[in-house]
């Protein structure tokens, strides 16, 4: 394919995350700016190995930014795991002379593109989008801060009832391998513990210490844990601490997929927009297969190779201000 890109596609991949809408209201404004031709792709790299593409105009993102989701739907696609997958894709892309690529997801999105680039030499430039921010090189994600907001306003809300009642709450939160959603939300609440996927969770030292607020009559408990949480989550862990203290009341709620929904965020909508500007840049600079992060609150620009290597981690200091703001 020729380098100078002058036809791009444009999909939404993975879990959806709200900010993926103002995303690519960003990149398809920004490359009609720039006189290039963008084509929506429906259903992720599904939609790209089915020939499920259209052609976007200014008009086609309008009134598109306050919306959560996202208008070119996504998926999960196993096929674009294989050659013979990413193969049609391929061959969808040439015969409508597309010859660049935005993909907005998480990090098995961007191991998709890496794949694809380097086979069929198309370039592509990935967006951060997924509320689960666990992604190595940016300090935000599109979707992030919708999430943490509204699982902390329900986990306010179940607090009032559980100050009412005594009770020891359990909350689970989305991240099935990441641990921010539940720290940040957990943190911002004043949840007594906090259980994530990165750190083993010490099931004797949580019995202890609630045995030791019974004793002094704490009888209300918040615990929010990551639904990757290595005891397995919410209703594991109740049945547990069910078993050892029989007369404590224990309740549990799964906050579940509200949390990828709603109207985004302000900063969300921020950072969705100028990633989805620099994404273009990238392209008709001739910066590609890289992905656009925010360090900092400068534009980063990281090898999609590097991005797709490592994690970000949670530091250790998190972990020291949970215990002792708990306490
Ligand atoms: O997109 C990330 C995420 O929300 C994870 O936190 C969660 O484990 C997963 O997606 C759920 O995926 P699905 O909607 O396919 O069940």
């Amino acid at each position: 394919m020729e380098n100078k890109v002058s036809k791009i596609g444009i999909l939404t991949s993975g879990g959806d995350a709200p900010g993926m809408n103002a995303a690519i209201r960003a990149v398809v404004r920004t490359a009609i700016y720039n006189g290039l031709e963008v084509n929506g792709i429906l259903r992720g790299y599904q939609g790209l190995i089915e020939d499920d593409i259209y052609w976007m105009e200014s008009r086609s993102v309008a009134n598109i930014i306050q919306r959560g989701g996202t208008i070119l739907k996504t998926a999960r696609c196993k096929e674009f795991y294989e050659y013979e997958g990413r193969k049609k894709a391929y061959e969808n892309l040439k015969k409508r002379g597309i010859n660049g690529l935005v993909v907005i997801g998480g990090d098995g999105s961007f191991r998709g593109a890496v794949q694809f680039s380097k086979e069929f030499n198309i370039p592509c430039v990935g967006l951060a989008g997924t509320i689960d921010k666990d992604i190595y090189g940016t300090d935000f994600t599109i979707g992030f801060d919708t999430a943490v907001n509204t699982a902390v306003q329900a986990i306010d809300k179940i607090r009032d009832t559980m100050e009412a009642h005594d009770r020891i709450f359990i909350i689970e939160v989305m991240g099935r391998d990441a641990g921010y959603i539940a720290l940040h939300s957990g943190i911002a609440t004043g949840a007594e513990n906090i259980l994530i996927p990165e750190r083993k969770t010490d099931i004797e030292d949580m019995v202890h210490s609630l045995q030791e607020k019974e004793r002094r009559k704490k009888l209300v408990n918040l615990i929010v844990v990551a639904e990757g949480d290595n005891f397995g989550g919410a209703e594991e862990l109740h049945k547990v601490l069910k078993e050892r203290m029989p007369q404590l009341e224990i309740r549990i709620c799964i906050l579940g997929h509200i949390q990828r929904g709603g109207s985004p965020t302000c900063l969300d909508r921020l950072i969705a927009s100028r990633m989805g500007y620099h994404a273009v840049e990238c392209l008709v600079q001739g910066q590609h297969n890289v992905f656009i992060g925010i360090l900092n609150n400068q534009m980063n620009y990281i090898p999609l190779s590097e991005a797709v290597k490592s994690k970000g981690h949670i530091n250790e200091e998190w972990m020291k201000i949970v215990k002792i703001l708990a306490s």
